[in-house]
């Protein structure tokens, strides 16, 4: 290791890592401060659970400067009923951010998992446009002003359904054909013309056939989408990536987010976490290949001026997905996300620091 590499990585390490835990909080470099620097937005998405204790809502004002909620605004908490809207647990976060200068994201509009069960009900082809509609004029229209990006349809591309167009068949699918798309967006943007109206989707991310399917299909979407007039302006890449041994390609993520800025989108990192279940028992060792795989990802992705957010899917191992999943399936815990369960930093966070100083500034 050479001089400059020994003071960018090691001594920050030493500074993360020799201080008193309860000291630690205080103490610990502001990811929000450094990225600010670069004009870049960083944060993670967070549950109503969490925002109640106190030790994870100072982690979240120090590290944040935006914020998602993880389930609190989709179709089933926010659209309980027919004609009963409930902003009562969003509300609590978008009063968090403005308290604590964070950009909110909005996540998301229409989709076809957390659906209430009154949707399936009362729903037609023919009146299926008039809900979709409705609903993101409420919701949307509720928040108008007050959001930074719309993640306005998630996850609509599907390549295994077997579709030339590569779409999900999906409920919105079947009832509206392709269409549903357009009248998502149009009705997002009529109700809130301020927030970036995002396309947001996973498997986009490291080199691989599977990848290449996926990438080319949202290519094709986006393309659509731009010629069919659709108002959006950008795409969200979620990054739910997995360690293993080796580390994987990023060639084809690069052309592909190339042509995405030239169709004119912004891009964002919404969902970044990365699975340690295919890794061995030592934690220590499942702690540094998962910290490689932040450091190479986020090494890669803000090379492109597009990129103006990083949010990883949560703050915390204690609370990420991957951890609900691991608990009702008895499974070892996973240790996906920059902190641990007991909010104490993990290399993943110093490799999101290292990647944070050597991103290039943005405009
Ligand atoms: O709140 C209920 C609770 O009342 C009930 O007792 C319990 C029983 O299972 O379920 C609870 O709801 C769960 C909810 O998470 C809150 O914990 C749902 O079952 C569960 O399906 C839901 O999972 C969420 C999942 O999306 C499906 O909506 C995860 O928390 C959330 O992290 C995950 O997030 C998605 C993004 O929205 C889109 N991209 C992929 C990402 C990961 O799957």
């Amino acid at each position: 290791m050479d001089r400059r590499e020994f003071l960018n990585t090691t001594l920050p390490r030493l500074a993360i890592f020799s201080v008193s835990a309860s000291a630690r909080s205080k103490e610990l470099p502001r990811l929000r401060e450094l990225a600010a620097r670069k004009n870049l937005l960083v944060g993670s998405a967070v549950s109503y659970a969490e925002l109640q204790q106190v030790a994870f809502t100072n982690l979240l004002a120090a590290q944040a400067s935006i914020v998602v909620s993880e389930n609190d605004m989709k179709w089933q908490r926010i659209h309980p009923e027919p004609d009963r809207f409930d902003f009562a647990r969003a509300d609590a976060l978008l009063s968090f951010a403005m308290q604590h200068g964070q950009k909110l994201r909005g996540h998301n509009l229409c989709w076809h998992e957390q659906m209430p069960n009154w949707f399936s009900q009362v729903t037609t082809p023919e009146n299926a446009g008039y809900l979709l509609r409705r609903h993101i004029s409420e919701v949307a229209g509720h928040f108008a002003g007050q959001i930074h990006s719309w993640d306005v349809v998630n996850e609509a591309v599907h390549v295994e359904d077997g579709r030339p167009d590569g779409l999900r068949n999906s409920k919105w699918l079947q009832l509206l054909g392709p269409d549903y798309l357009a009248i998502a967006y149009r009705a997002a943007a009529k109700a809130d013309p301020k927030a970036l109206l995002t396309y947001n989707d996973y498997d986009i991310e490291q080199d691989g056939p599977k990848f290449d399917a996926k990438r080319k299909a949202v290519l094709r979407l986006l393309i659509w989408m731009r010629q069919e007039k659709i108002p959006i302006q950008a795409l969200g890449l979620q990054s739910h990536l997995r360690a293993a041994a080796k580390l994987p390609g990023w060639t084809a993520l690069h052309q592909f987010m190339t042509a995405v800025e030239k169709l004119d989108f912004q891009i964002f990192i919404t969902e970044l976490d990365v699975n340690d279940s295919d890794l061995g028992p030592d934690i220590e060792q499942r702690d540094r290949l998962v910290a490689d795989l932040y450091r190479d990802y986020l090494a890669n992705v803000p090379q492109h001026k597009a990129v103006k957010a990083v949010l990883t899917w949560g703050l915390t191992d204690r609370d990420s997905w991957l951890n609900s999943l691991s608990r009702r399936r008895g499974e070892r815990l996973r240790r996906p996300l920059p902190f641990d369960s007991e909010l104490e930093p993990k290399p993943a966070f110093q490799a999101e620091i290292d990647a944070i100083l050597a991103a290039s500034a943005r405009a």
